[in-house]
Parts: C-alpha cells; structure tokens; sequence
C-alpha cells in the first residue's frame, strides 16, 4: 500500500494535515514531482503531511526501476548480440522511451527528514508512527534537529542531495549552506511561501540577484495559490551550474541511435546479467 493516490493511503495521511500548514495540494504534488524527477537523495526541511507523500513516491519508484531495467536489457540484448543499431522499433518496444543511462546505478533511494519539533501544531511527531504503519520507515532518515546543525547529521553518501522541500521559515538559510550541496546537473529544491509577505519577496529578489550574478546557476519559477491569503505559493529552484546533459534528439525529434546510446545500453544490460 505505497501509492500516493491510492485511497488507502489517503485515508491513512489524513491524520497528519493540519489544514493551516497549507500543503493539502502540495503534498500530493511533490509526490507527483519525485515520480517525475526520480530522485534518489531527497530531503525534507519541516515535516507533517508531506513527509508520507515523499517516501510513498520513492518506495512506489524503488518497486519500478527493478522491472524496467530488466525489461530494458532484454529488449536490448538482441540487437546487441546482433551487432544491429538501436532503431525506433528499439525506442517504441515495452518498456518504451527509457534511457539506458538512468539505470546504469541501482535506485536506493533515502529521505532524510530534519524537524526540530519547535512547532506545536505541527503533526511532525506523529510521522514516524505512520511510516511505520505504512511500512516506508525503513528509507527515512528522520534528524530531529535544527537545521542549522543537521549538515553533520546527514547520513554518508547523502550528497548530491537531488531534491529538497524546505517548509520551515529557514529558506535562506537553506540557499546559503546547502545550495552547494544541490546536484549542480539539475538538482531541484521546493521552497514552501516565498510569495506575498515582505521577508519572502526579499529572499526571491535575492534569489534573482544570485541568479543575474551567476549565469547559468540556476533556474526559478514561483507558482502562486491564488485563493488562499497565507501560505499560498511554491518556489522551484533548479541548479543548472553543470550545463545541459549529454542529449541522444537530433532535431526534429528524431534520436541518433548509434554511439554513445549503444555503449550506455550495452553497459546496462550488463547490469542485467
Ligand atoms: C510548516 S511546518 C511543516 C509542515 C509540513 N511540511 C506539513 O506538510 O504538514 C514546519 C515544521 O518545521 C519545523 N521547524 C521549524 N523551524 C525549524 C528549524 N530551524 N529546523 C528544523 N525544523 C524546523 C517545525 O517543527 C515544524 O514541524
């Protein structure tokens, strides 16, 4: 029982939103953004309801790379074997569209979760007794701690960190100790109600002055909730700093098929084998 939108579990996170913290849309959303993202070191700054939502994502990812990458390297050991070039028959084949690259690592991914407990109304001490229930305990990492002190308390090999959520008034002091710690190839951080109140429009002007400063760092888009008075808006920063990834598209659409894309799917199915 690990899918975001399945009833059950539904039912079972409803005891964590406390509707004033104002994530009944986003937790489902980032939900959403981690199956889109698939990323494997995920942290959470503030947790309650969303927390479910992120490990509920990954476990449900953790469920599916196993059976893609086996599919992957079956639809591709033929041509392989063969000596033939990948083609679109190769492309369009179940499992459709995968890259070999993103399977050449096995998926484990952690989420580690920093609360310090300092909000009463918060449902943050009820998280882990839920996990729990929910059986997603085991790829949480919960650091009870501050922010401010929790950088030694991330677990080894946490970093690159892929994406982080941060929901706990500390956004700048997130941006300034841990951006360096954001995958520069495209790591993606969520900051919760940046919009609408005056300290939160200076930290977007300062994110737009980093940004003017050094081109090519990052990319920024805030989505406002335009019924809500407070805790109304999403600020997405996406880390950029290493350039645009190795791309397989030709124009138009079409892909080239020879290498490197056949040494990366020789290279995954060996992983296969
Ligand atoms: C707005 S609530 C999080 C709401 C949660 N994301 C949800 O969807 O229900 C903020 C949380 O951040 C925690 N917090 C506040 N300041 C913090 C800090 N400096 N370091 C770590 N946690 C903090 C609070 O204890 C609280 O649980």
């Amino acid at each position: 029982m690990t899918g975001i939108d399945d009833p059950r579990f539904r039912r079972a996170v409803r005891r964590l939103e406390v509707p004033q913290m104002g994530t009944e849309v986003v937790a489902p959303l980032l939900g959403q953004l981690v199956g889109l993202l698939r990323p494997r070191h995920v942290l959470e700054v503030g947790m309650g309801y969303t927390t479910p939502f992120l490990a509920a994502a990954l476990a449900r990812l953790r469920q599916r790379v196993g059976p893609e990458s086996a599919g992957l390297a079956r639809k591709s050991r033929p041509y392989l074997a063969g000596g033939a070039e990948l083609d679109e028959d190769w492309l369009h084949a179940d499992p459709p569209l995968l890259d070999p690259a993103f399977y050449l690592r096995p998926y484990d991914p952690r989420l580690v979760a920093v609360d310090n407990l300092s909000i009463a109304g918060s449902s943050a001490a009820q998280v882990c007794q839920l996990l729990d229930e929910l059986g997603l305990a085991d790829l949480v990492t919960v650091v009870n701690a501050d922010l401010r002190d929790s950088i030694g308390q991330l677990p080894p090999g946490f970093t690159p960190i892929d994406f982080a959520w941060v929901d706990a008034w500390e956004c700048l002091y997130f941006f300034d100790h841990f951006w360096e710690l954001i995958d520069p190839a495209g790591g993606v951080v969520v900051m919760h109600y940046l919009m609408t109140y005056p300290e939160g429009e200076a930290i977007l002007d300062y994110f737009r002055k980093v940004q003017r400063a050094n081109p090519g760092e990052l990319e920024v888009i805030s989505l406002l909730e335009p019924h809500k008075l407070t805790q109304n808006s999403l600020t997405m920063l996406r880390r950029t700093a290493a350039g645009p990834r190795p791309a397989h598209a030709l124009p138009g659409g079409r892909l080239r098929y020879g290498e490197p894309l056949r040494t990366a799917a020789a290279a995954q199915a060996d992983t296969q084998t």
